[in-house]
């Protein structure tokens, strides 16, 4: 994983979705952790993780970070913590704190405590909502996105996305600019723009992308399911563990390798129809309607179709295990059905 010093890693978000599915992958590579979260741990971490509770809007909550396991350096920052697209719709200004202040909070401590020339990894996660179509014709005539295409978002989680990936490019060329010995690199700052994520594990809490898994974890456990986007609604999605993955040939590049700081990465690109057909095959008895949720509906519509991931596939060699239908029958469906046997029975 994380290149570089043997310092900590910290993860924020560590409670969530992906913090839960990428903290075992910095274990097994002999990592020490750092788990922040806004709330305590539900069951006790395990060896090799230091668990953190407070709230990336207090700087100084943040600065105690670095040193959980006692004073170091940091070698790598994952910073997951985040308000998804429509709980910050609901609350704009907490999501501009959390999304866009708490970045620069963990982006200044990077800075602050990396080891001298070896600046500490900042993995950020983004999103497709770093895009934004005007309508639903603009969608469909766009197709896939290049990264530079259409950077013009319609939530505040898509703006404090790409404020997010802009301040991590400030940190890694220009920070402390006009210091006599001029800028730092004080950050390596990478980034993925993540598509809607389907895990057998989790579901995520706050998203627009929710209806894909909400519809999956509906069916297994044997619930009806009423999907808020229209059966035409399309943006691509991929696997949880396919999002680890490009974590972790991202984090393990050489510098020398990247050609961006910000990277794409695309697996399928059904519409919600398409996955309601699929999880309607693997769980017949599958109750799923549409009711159109319009504001929902509005932001789905101005997220692409799909993206164009050239360069992640280039650089560091990103290539989805899952396509569409390998997604459910060999990951999705095997283990979900496992998890809520009991429920289904
Ligand atoms: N899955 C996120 C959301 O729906 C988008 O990155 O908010």
């Amino acid at each position: 994983m994380a290149t570089g010093s043997s310092g900590v890693v910290i993860v924020t978000g560590a409670g969530g979705e992906m913090g839960h599915a990428l903290i075992p992958h910095l274990l097994a590579a002999g990592k020490r952790v750092v788990a922040a979260d806004l709330r305590a741990p539900t069951s006790p971490w395990p060896d090799g993780v230091r668990a953190a509770t407070g709230d990336i809007r207090d700087r100084a909550f943040v600065k105690t970070l670095a040193d959980a396991w006692g004073e170091g350096p940091i070698e790598a920052v994952y910073h997951l913590a985040a308000v998804l697209s429509s709980a910050g719709e609901r609350n704009p200004e907490l999501a501009h704190e959390v999304n866009v202040m708490g970045t620069m909070h963990l982006l200044s401590l990077a800075a602050e405590r990396g080891t001298p020339g070896h600046p500490p990894l900042v993995l950020f996660p983004s999103s497709i909502a770093v895009y934004g179509l005007h309508d639903l014709d603009a969608k469909r005539n766009a197709g896939a996105l290049h990264e530079e295409e259409h950077l013009d978002p319609r939530t505040v989680y898509g703006l404090g996305k790409l404020a997010g990936e802009e301040l991590g490019g400030y940190y890694a060329r220009y920070y402390r600019q006009l210091d006599p010995q001029g800028p730092r690199r004080a950050v390596d700052f990478r980034s993925i723009r993540f598509p809607g994520i389907l895990s057998a594990d989790t579901l995520p809490s706050g998203g627009t992308s929710d209806y894909g898994p909400e519809m999956l974890h509906a069916a297994a456990k044997g619930e009806p399911y009423r999907c808020f986007v229209r059966p035409d609604a399309r943006i691509p999605f991929m696997t949880m563990p396919d999002a680890i993955r490009a974590i972790e040939a991202i984090a393990a590049a050489p510098v020398s390798r990247l050609s961006r700081r910000v990277y794409n990465v695309g697996a399928f690109a059904p519409s919600a129809a398409e996955i309601a057909e699929l999880v309607t095959r693997h769980f017949p008895r599958a109750r799923i309607d549409f009711s159109p949720h319009p504001a929902r509906q509005a932001i789905v519509d101005s997220w692409p179709e799909d993206v164009v991931d050239h360069a992640a596939r280039r650089d560091w060699h990103w290539t989805p295990t899952h396509d569409f239908e390998s997604a459910f029958a060999e990951y999705l469906v095997p283990r979900i059905t496992s998890r809520y046997a009991a429920a289904v029975r």
